[in-house]
């Protein structure tokens, strides 16, 4: 086990920049997910990490150890990856061993090594199968174990669990969160997908072209986005973001969306943005989740008319998808909520857990 820590690291291919001034510490025994949309650089990030790519500029630590000048055979880390390869014609035993017989481990620290990987993924039973003879999920696991007989500082995965299918991905990685727990092996887990950071983490960095933008736990980084942003990736369906401009009235802010409805913002929300100076006449963003909305079919003060065009059904609740003129919505309501489409419905957007972008900076003010 061992803390990582990423110094101003910077990556340039050629004159791409892929990765900007990053600046990182995991610690000893922590999950931290990598998390951010296709190309932003996570896999490069990673790989900086393993040694197959050598960063541009900045320091890179396992440990106490500076370790950028070190072949990747000598950071004692564990790389696994999206394409897990499993040696075919190999049973899942001489799999996991092989590993370890490239290292010239001896013959008992392998078989004690095999024993306890395959123990902790409970593939005792399958050691004698070669690949084909496993279902998606077992050979993830294999490949898995193959990483884990080596008892690295620090392992690494790139979207592990991407060749799986929906209902198995789920499942896997509530067992690498297991797992991991278990041994308490420092972690960096790379995806872009936010369900999977939301299980996994202790805490995730979300990244953006090549920066990051915000490092917290994920309850923080859906509840506390850092910005617009991080508020719109975090969270499932994404939050309601309404461009407008905040005006005066009464004690209160009302926030006009450009002539299309007014929002009242909840007491609380105004006095915070009263205390941060003038916000008065300032173009922002409103950010609203769809369970702080409060959705009615008769009309209440304050709340605006939407015409419902959809709704999905979760269980317990359902969502509503609903529209104002050219402004869309997606609301939260318990699955009793009787709607059908076309109806006229009236939606609460006074919520204290909303949030106010600044319209040119994209920062979190409230
Ligand atoms: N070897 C390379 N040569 C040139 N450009 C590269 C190379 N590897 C990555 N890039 C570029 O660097 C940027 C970051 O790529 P990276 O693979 O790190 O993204 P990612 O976040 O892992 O994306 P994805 O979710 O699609 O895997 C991209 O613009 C990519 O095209
Ligand atoms: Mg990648």
């Amino acid at each position: 086990m061992a803390k990582v820590t990423l110094r101003n690291i910077t990556m340039i291919f050629k004159d791409t920049p892929a990765v900007k001034d990053v600046n990182l510490e995991v610690s000893n025994g922590e999950f931290l997910v990598l998390l951010g949309p296709s190309g932003c650089g996570k896999t490069t990030t990673l790989r900086m990490i393993a040694g197959l790519e050598k960063p541009t500029s900045g320091e890179i630590y396992i440990g106490d150890e500076l370790v950028n000048d070190l072949p990747p055979k000598d950071r004692d880390v564990a790389m696994v990856f999206q394409n897990y390869a499993l040696y075919p014609h190999m049973t899942v035993h001489e799999n996991l061993a092989f590993p370890l017989k490239m290292r010239k481990f001896s013959k008992e620290e392998i078989e004690l090594r095999v024993k306890r990987a395959a123990d902790i993924l409970e593939i005792s039973n399958l050691l004698k199968r070669r690949p084909k003879q496993l279902s998606g999920g077992q050979r993830q696991r294999v490949a898995l174990g193959r990483s884990l007989v080596r008892e690295p500082k620090v392992f690494l995965m790139d979207e592990p669990l991407s060749n799986l299918d929906a209902k198995l991905r789920v499942q896997t990685r509530i067992e690498i969160k297991a797992l991991q727990r278990k041994i308490g092996t420092t972690t960096i887990y790379v995806t872009h997908d936010q369900s999977e950071a939301m299980t996994l983490a202790d805490r995730v960095a979300v990244m953006k072209d090549g920066m990051v933008q915000q490092v917290a736990p994920p309850t923080v980084v859906y509840s506390h986005p850092a910005n617009k942003f991080v508020a719109g990736f975090m969270g499932s369906p994404s939050i309601n973001l309404f461009d407008g401009v905040l005006m005066e009235k009464g004690s209160g802010l009302i926030l006009d969306t450009y002539g299309q409805f007014m929002i009242p913002l909840d007491p609380a929300v105004s006095e915070s943005l009263k205390k941060q100076g003038d916000y008065v006449g300032k173009s922002v963003a409103y950010g609203i989740r769809a369970e702080d909305i409060g959705v009615n079919l008769a009309q209440s003060d304050g709340a605006v008319n939407f015409t419902v065009y959809g709704s999905e059904l979760m269980g317990a609740e359902q969502f509503i998808y609903a529209m104002s003129g050219k402004v869309n919505i997606v609301a939260r309501a318990p699955m009793t909520f009787s709607s059908t489409l076309q109806q006229e419905i009236w939606m609460d957007l006074s919520s204290p857990n909303a949030h106010i972008f600044d319209s040119e900076s994209g920062k979190c003010v409230v």
